[in-house]
C-alpha cells in the first residue's frame, strides 16, 4: 500500500464515526467474552459501477469500496479454538470451531466465512498459532449485493495478519477470500468483490483487468452528482446456484469458440470477433450469454475512458446498456431489480442507472444529481412499494478505503 492510502486509513480510524464504533465493538467484545478485545479492524463493502459477470471471464470490471462496512474487535486467546459472534445476528450466539478441524457446517451460518478464510489462510502456509474471540458489527444490508460476506472474509484475514504479524499483502488477501468463497463455500464467483474491499481507495473507483490482475485507480469525478444505491430488499434465494449456472456457461461457450479461436477467455474477445464466430456455440442461451460477457467487457474499457474524459453522459449512457444485457442476454435481473431501473430512469437529474453485483436481488446503483437525490428516493420508493408490494431501501454512497485498525 503506499503512502496516501495509509494516511486515508489513519484518518477513517480517527474520524468521530470511527471512534464511536470502535468503543461499540469494544463495549460488545466486553460483555460477550468478558475480557478486553486488543484490536479493532474495519473492511469495507463494494459498489460495482460497470463490468457485470465479467470477473469469471477475463474481463474488466470497475468497483468501489463503500465507507459502509463491516468492523471486527478481535483478540487471540490462549487455546486453539475460535468464538465468532455478529451484532447483525444474535440470536445465534457465540459460534465456536476448533481450528485444527474447520469444515463448512450448514449451522454455523454467517461464521463459515471467516472459518473459510482462517482455513485457506492455515493450508497456504500461514502461521496461525492459536485460536482467537472476534466480535463483528457490519452496517452493510445483508443479502444486499454490496459484498457483505466478502467484507467479512477480507476483514478476518487482516485482522489474523494484523494480530499474528502475518507478511500477507492486500492484493493476496483478496485472492484468500476469494478462494475461501469458491472452495469452502461453494461459490464460484471472481476475484472482484474481495480485491475491491481489499484495495479500496478513498474518492477512486478501480478499473481492474481480472485477467492479469493489473488495475489503475479513477478519481470518481461525478460533479454535482451523487452515487444512490437502491437495495430491492429481494432476498437472493436460489442466487448462488443461479450465479454458479451462468458461470458454466459461459465455460462451455468458451469451449465451443476454442475450437475455433486460440483465446482463453470472452474477455480477449472484441464484439466484432465475437459476432464473426458466435454460430459455434451451437446453442441460444449460451450465445446469449457470452455475448453479454464479450460487450459488457468492451462496455466497461469505454465506460473508464469515458469518465476520465469527464464525459459522464456517456457513463450513464453505458451504464443502461449494460443493465439492458443483463435483463436481456445474460437474464440476472428480475423484476424487483428491473421496476427500480426503469422508475429511476424516468425521474429527472438521473444519469445512469443500473443493477449491481451477481443480481437476483439485490441493489441498483444509480448516479443521480445532487439536488434530484430528494425526489428521487421519494419517487422511486413509491413507484417501488406500489409494483412490488414491498419497500426499497435508498443510500447515497461515497467511494472509501480498504481495510484498517481503528
Ligand atoms: C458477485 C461475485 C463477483 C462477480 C459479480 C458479478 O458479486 O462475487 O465475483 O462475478 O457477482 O459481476
Amino acid at each position: 500500500m503506499h503512502g496516501p492510502q495509509r494516511e486515508e486509513h489513519a484518518a477513517a480510524a480517527r474520524s468521530e464515526k470511527g471512534a464511536d464504533m470502535k468503543e461499540k465493538l469494544l463495549e460488545e467484545f466486553r460483555s460477550v467474552f468478558g475480557r478486553e478485545a486488543e484490536r479493532v479492524f474495519f473492511a469495507p463493502g463494494r459498489v460495482n459501477l460497470i463490468g457485470e459477470h465479467t470477473d469469471y471471464n477475463g474481463g474488466h470490471v470497475f468497483p468501489c469500496a463503500l465507507t459502509i462496512g463491516t468492523y471486527a474487535a478481535a483478540a487471540k486467546n490462549s487455546d486453539g479454538t475460535l468464538r465468532f459472534y455478529s451484532m447483525n445476528f444474535k440470536e445465534k450466539g457465540v459460534i465456536t470451531a476448533d481450528i485444527g478441524d474447520l469444515k463448512n457446517e450448514k449451522e454455523h451460518d454467517w461464521a463459515n466465512y471467516p472459518k473459510g478464510v482462517l482455513k485457506i489462510m492455515l493450508d497456504a502456509g500461514y502461521s496461525i498459532p492459536s485460536g482467537m474471540d472476534i466480535v463483528y458489527f457490519g452496517n452493510i444490508p445483508n443479502s444486499s449485493g454490496l459484498s457483505s460476506s466478502a467484507s467479512v472474509e477480507v476483514l478476518t484475514g487482516y485482522a489474523a495478519r494484523e494480530l499474528f504479524g502475518l507478511a500477507v499483502d492486500f492484493v493476496e488477501l483478496a485472492k484468500l477470500g476469494q478462494k475461501a468463497e469458491n472452495e469452502f463455500i461453494g461459490v464460484n464467483c471472481g476475484i472482484m468483490d474481495q480485491f475491491a474491499i481489499a484495495m479500496g481507495k478513498k474518492e477512486h473507483a478501480i478499473f481492474l483487468d481480472t485477467a492479469t490482475l493489473s488495475y489503475e485507480y479513477a478519481p470518481l469525478v461525478l460533479g454535482d452528482s451523487k452515487l444512490v444505491i437502491a437495495c430491492s430488499n429481494k432476498k437472493r434465494g436460489l442466487g448462488d446456484s443461479k450465479y454458479n449456472e451462468r458461470r458454466s456457461e459461459c465455460e462451455a461457450a468458451l469451449a465451443k469458440l476454442q475450437t475455433v479461436l486460440d483465446i482463453r477467455s470472452l474477455g480477449e474477445l472484441t464484439e466484432e470477433e465475437f459476432e464473426a464466430n458466435r454460430a459455434v456455440i451451437g446453442d441460444e442461451v449460451k450465445e446469449r450469454r457470452a455475448k453479454h460477457a464479450v460487450y459488457e467487457n468492451q462496455r466497461t474499457i469505454r465506460a473508464v475512458a469515458a469518465l476520465q474524459a469527464n464525459d459522464i453522459e456517456e457513463f450513464g449512457r453505458l451504464m443502461i446498456a449494460s443493465h439492458e444485457s443483463l435483463r436481456d442476454d445474460y437474464e440476472v435481473t428480475g423484476i424487483e431489480l428491473d421496476t427500480l431501473v426503469e422508475t429511476a430512469l424516468a425521474q429527472e437529474g438521473v444519469i445512469g442507472s443500473r443493477m449491481t453485483g451477481a443480481g437476483f436481488g439485490g441493489c441498483t446503483v444509480s448516479i443521480v444529481r445532487a439536488d434530484r437525490v430528494d425526489a428521487f428516493i421519494r419517487n422511486v420508493g413509491e413507484a417501488y412499494i406500489n409494483r412490488i408490494g414491498y419497500g426499497a431501501d435508498f443510500y447515497v454512497v461515497e467511494a472509501g478505503c480498504g481495510p484498517y485498525t481503528l
